[in-house]
Order: structure tokens, then sequence, then C-alpha cells
């Protein structure tokens, strides 16, 4: 993984937070996960021993692997390439309806899930890396302070196991019971039970709200809202009507001493740019840097990058 700002300017009020944008995460992949090939609106991946090919409508280019290696894939998902659309997948052979994978300490589930999902979104490992990073630092610098991590939209749960399993106090949010049912799941699975996850089914902005009530606090705060998505009530989530309400309440909740908060966003209309000046008004009094752009997947055979979503990250020191 590598991190290439080629700009970044200073901002001009001395409180707010230093800038520094395009910044291009970065991720290869590692022994469960490689991006193989991509073209022709296609990407083909290996999902731990399974490949799998899926619409993938910024893949403008050509194949670089034989159409007999794409014809091997043990998995291909077609139909609505919109995150939100209709689809379905069509198996060669057997596959099971789960198999294990790991990353780190953590261990989880692949699945065919619907909206061509597989339980897992790989370029977030720099993300998961960069957290724990943070954590590992402040236990070395205050070993005795407890490190409170709020993942907001936590899916199934590597971004809560992994800086569980580092020494942080993790609560992780999602408002799909099945979701977070899964996350659980791979909490048992990576042996990691006693760790102190609360694993909540609840709409993301009513848990934030009623946190501001209790006047909680946490140390860094995680969040990757879908474009569009409801609460266990049907409550509504619409990223541009949304996010700005939850932004200013997440302000409310860092801590004096807080440590980072990350916004990562995925198949919306909007430059990065777009979710940094946002969080740059929110965060505008919390000094430190806000660092901003796109996480990339570098595809294995032709050495081609992979834009997968827009970030903004914030961290204090
Ligand atoms: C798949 S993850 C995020 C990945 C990626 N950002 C995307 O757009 O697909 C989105 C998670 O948010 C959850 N979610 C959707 N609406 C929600 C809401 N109102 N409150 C809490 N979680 C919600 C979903 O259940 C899902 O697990």
């Amino acid at each position: 993984m590598s991190e290439t700002p080629s700009a970044s300017h200073f901002a001009a009020h001395g409180s707010a937070p230093v800038a520094g944008y395009p910044l291009i995460l970065e991720t290869t992949g590692w022994k469960d996960y490689k991006l193989l090939d991509m073209g022709e609106g296609q990407k083909l991946e290996r999902y731990g021993r399974f490949t799998i090919v899926r619409p993938e409508p910024q893949a403008m280019g050509s194949r670089r692997l034989k159409p007999a290696q794409w014809e091997r894939a043990d998995a291909v998902f077609s139909g609505d390439t919109d995150e939100e659309g209709p689809g379905r997948w069509k198996f060669s052979g057997n596959v099971p309806e789960t198999w294990e994978m790991a990353y780190g300490p953590a261990r989880y589930h692949g699945r065919f899930m619907s909206f061509r999902h597989v339980g897992v979104f790989p370029e977030q490992a720099a993300h998961w890396n960069w957290v724990n990073g943070k954590i590992r630092a402040e236990r070395k610098r205050a070993p005795d302070k407890p490190i409170k991590i709020l993942n907001l939209f936590g899916y199934t749960g590597l971004a809560s196991l992994l800086p569980a399993s580092e020494g942080a106090q993790v609560t992780h949010i999602d408002a799909s019971k099945k979701a977070i049912t899964y996350a659980r799941e791979n909490q048992t699975l990576s042996g990691l039970d006693d760790l102190p996850i609360r694993w909540i089914c609840e709409d993301a902005s009513k848990f934030v709200a009623r946190e501001v009530r209790r006047g909680s606090t946490y140390d860094g705060i995680i969040l990757d809202p879908p474009k569009y998505g409801r609460g266990p009530k049907g409550e509504v989530w619409d990223i541009y009507e949304s996010l700005p309400g939850m932004l200013s309440d997440l302000q409310k909740l860092l801590a004096k001493d807080a440590l980072f908060m990350i916004l990562t966003a995925y198949a919306i209309r909007s430059s990065f740019l777009a979710m940094h000046e946002l969080m740059a008004e929110t965060l505008s009094h919390q000094g430190g840097r806000l660092e901003s752009g796109e996480l990339v997947i570098r595809e294995d055979v032709g050495q081609r990058a992979l834009s997968t979503s827009l970030f903004s990250r914030w961290s204090s020191r």
C-alpha cells in the first residue's frame, strides 16, 4: 500500500485542520484477496479459493488474461450494475454457502450476497491499517487509557474486529439484523469473542442523536454509509440529505483528545472534494490534519488502478 499526496495546502484558520489532498490509498491485495484482471465492464477477483466475476462500470479498458481464465470463474454476478439494483449470481460447480478468509487476526466468511456483495470490501484494508496504527501509537503513549471506537454502518464487522484486536472498545452499529449476525459470526470465527465489542442493530442517525443527548464521547469514529439505506424501523438514510446532520452530531461525539474520524462513500455522484469540504466545515475547530481522496485497488496482472470509493479522514496528530 502506498500513500501519495501530490498536493497539500495549509488551511487559512489557525484551528482548522491542515488539508492534504488528493490522497490515493492503494490496496494491492493479500493472501485471501486479489484483483486479478478487469476490462469490458467487469472485474475478475479472487476471494480466498474462489474466483468471482462482477460488473464494474469503471473497468473500461481491455482484459489482460485469456478468455478461458475468465470462463473458469467459480461465480459470476450479472444484471443491473446499480448498487441497489437487482441481479443474480450464477455458479459453475459446487460453491459453499460460506467460506473462510483472514486478514491479520480477523477471520471472516465470504458469502454470495444480494447487490453483488461478498461480505467484505477489500479496499477498506487501507483504513483498517491506518486505524490500527493510530490505536497502537495511542496505547504506547497512554497504555492505561481506554480507547473507544464507534463504527457506523459496520456491515460484517471487519472494521470493528481489527481495532478491537488492537485493544480498543468498539461500538458497532448496523440497521440489518443479518449483517449483525454475520459480524458476530466473524467475531467467533476469529476466536475474538472475549473482546469488548457492542453489536447494536439500530438506525445510525438515531443512535448518534441519542449518544449526543447522553453526552457520550469516542476517540475514533468510522462511517461507511451507503448512498441510500433504511433503518430497522424504516428510517430513511439518504447520503445527500442525511450526511451533513450526521457529521455535525458526530463532531459532538469526538472526545476532547480524539484520535480520528474516517468517512468513506461509494457510488455517489460527487467528488472527494465534496466529502473533504463537508468534513472541513464540520471539523473547522479541531486542528489536526484532514486528508481526502480515493480508495483504489491495484490490479495483479496489468498493475492498473481501480478506483472504488471516495474518502475523507481526519486525525488529531
Ligand atoms: C454495505 S455497508 C457499506 C458499504 C458501502 N459503503 C456501500 O455503499 O455498499 C452499508 C451498511 O449500512 C447498513 N445501513 C443501511 N442503512 C442504515 C441505517 N439507516 N442505519 C444503520 N445502518 C444502515 C446496511 O445494513 C449495510 O450493512
